[in-house]
């Protein structure tokens, strides 16, 4: 049993899957995006309460995410997002995962090995149309569509791009996008090829830009509770559905002048009780939290002192005289500001998806 626990709220996450339906509207497929251990809080609870709740299919990254959901008996379609390699293809087959499909070759040797086992092999396509990641470049589209087409064993249930600065309202890029996608899918019609899905939108492009919402749209970030840049609209109301807990494990009082940590970066400049905290860098609590961060004890932020070390971190417990060894205390979570993800990216000069990514192995993930 792990002290550093990560609590899962699921009501907080069926209620941002219901904020991207009411932005998107009834008729649009949410297809959330689950990948790496969704985005580090657990996959397997959230994916199946994605499926209760009415998503077609589950996008995660790669395909030993998607048999690590086959095994735990998830039947519903799985998009395979990031790729693939062609020694992949069997397991692709075997497990019915669904590849995003990113050049005509690989395309042809998908066809070429769902032939000899008997099989239609579902797939989407990937354009890539400014993000400059996987996708058939837009240049290429059209004969590649008429490629595509051509392979029997293949059914083309989606066709996607992936935006690059939807984040970013003023920036020309998502309409530039957008407008080649549109002449994609023009091609794609053109050329008799009906796929079910037609998806560009992550959550800025669910939130800046409805032109990129078409009948499908792939959610991230936003299903944890964080909006991918600062909500503009007042009306959207998100809810993190992570809390990161632990315990004081060792309490102390240090005289004036003693050091704490690895290189003494504190030195206490009176006695004080200082607090001996369960978790450190090896379980996603950043390294640059170091006398900057703050935990949350009985409602009342408390701060590091000291460096964060690989299992531990200390905490000045002025604040909370009546503090004892085995309380728990509060690291990241909606419940104070000091502790939000967005402060952790800030203070570690990076996004709240790789804080959240870098919650450790150790750390338990409970969702209820
Ligand atoms: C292809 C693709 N679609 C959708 C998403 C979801 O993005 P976000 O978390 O910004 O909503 C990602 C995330 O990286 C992605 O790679």
């Amino acid at each position: 049993m792990s002290t550093i626990k990560a609590l899962i709220d699921l009501k907080a996450f069926r209620h941002n899957l219901e904020t991207v339906r009411k932005i998107t509207g009834e008729d649009t497929a949410i297809l959330p995006v689950l990948k790496a251990d969704a985005y580090g809080h657990g996959v397997l609870p959230l994916a199946k309460e994605a499926l209760k709740a009415g998503a077609p299919a589950i996008c995660i990254g790669t395909i030993d995410e998607g048999i690590e959901l086959r095994k735990a008996k998830i039947a519903a379609p799985i998009i395979i997002l990031d790729g693939f390699l062609d020694e992949d293809i069997p397991e692709i087959l075997k497990r019915r995962l669904t590849p995003v499909v990113f050049s005509a070759d690989t395309a042809a040797l998908l066809n070429r090995a769902a032939k000899k086992d008997g099989k239609i092999i579902n797939v989407h396509i990937k354009f890539d149309t400014g993000m400059s990641r996987l996708g058939i470049p837009f240049t290429d589209a059209e004969e590649s569509i008429k490629k595509i087409k051509r392979l029997k064993n293949l059914k083309v249930e989606g066709i996607m791009t992936h935006l690059a600065s939807s984040t970013d309202t003023n920036s020309p890029q998502t309409e530039f996008q957008i407008g080649r996608f549109d002449k994609i899918i023009e091609m794609v019609k053109r050329n008799k090829l009906t796929p079910k899905w037609i998806h560009s939108a992550n959550s800025g492009g669910i939130l800046n830009f409805p032109s990129s919402h078409y009948n499908a749209v792939r959610p991230g970030i936003m299903l944890y509770g964080i909006p991918p840049s600062p909500l503009k609209n007042k009306k959207i109301e998100l809810k993190p559905i992570m809390t990161l807990t632990s315990r004081i494990i060792s309490i102390k009082t240090l005289p004036s002048g003693e050091g704490i940590g690895y290189n003494a970066t504190y030195i206490t400049p009176r006695s004080k009780r200082i607090g001996v905290v369960m978790g450190g860098y090896a379980d996603g609590v950043k390294r640059l939290l170091s006398n900057q961060g703050a935990v949350l004890w009985n409602n009342k932020p408390l701060p590091v002192v000291g460096n964060i070390c690989m299992d531990n971190f200390m905490i000045d417990l002025s604040r909370a005289p009546e503090a004892v060894q085995g309380d728990e205390v509060i690291l990241l979570g909606p419940q104070h500001e000091k502790i939000s993800s967005q402060i952790w990216a800030e203070m570690a000069t990076t996004i709240p998806y790789e804080i959240f990514c870098d919650i450790g192995r150790r750390v338990e993930r409970i969702a209820k």
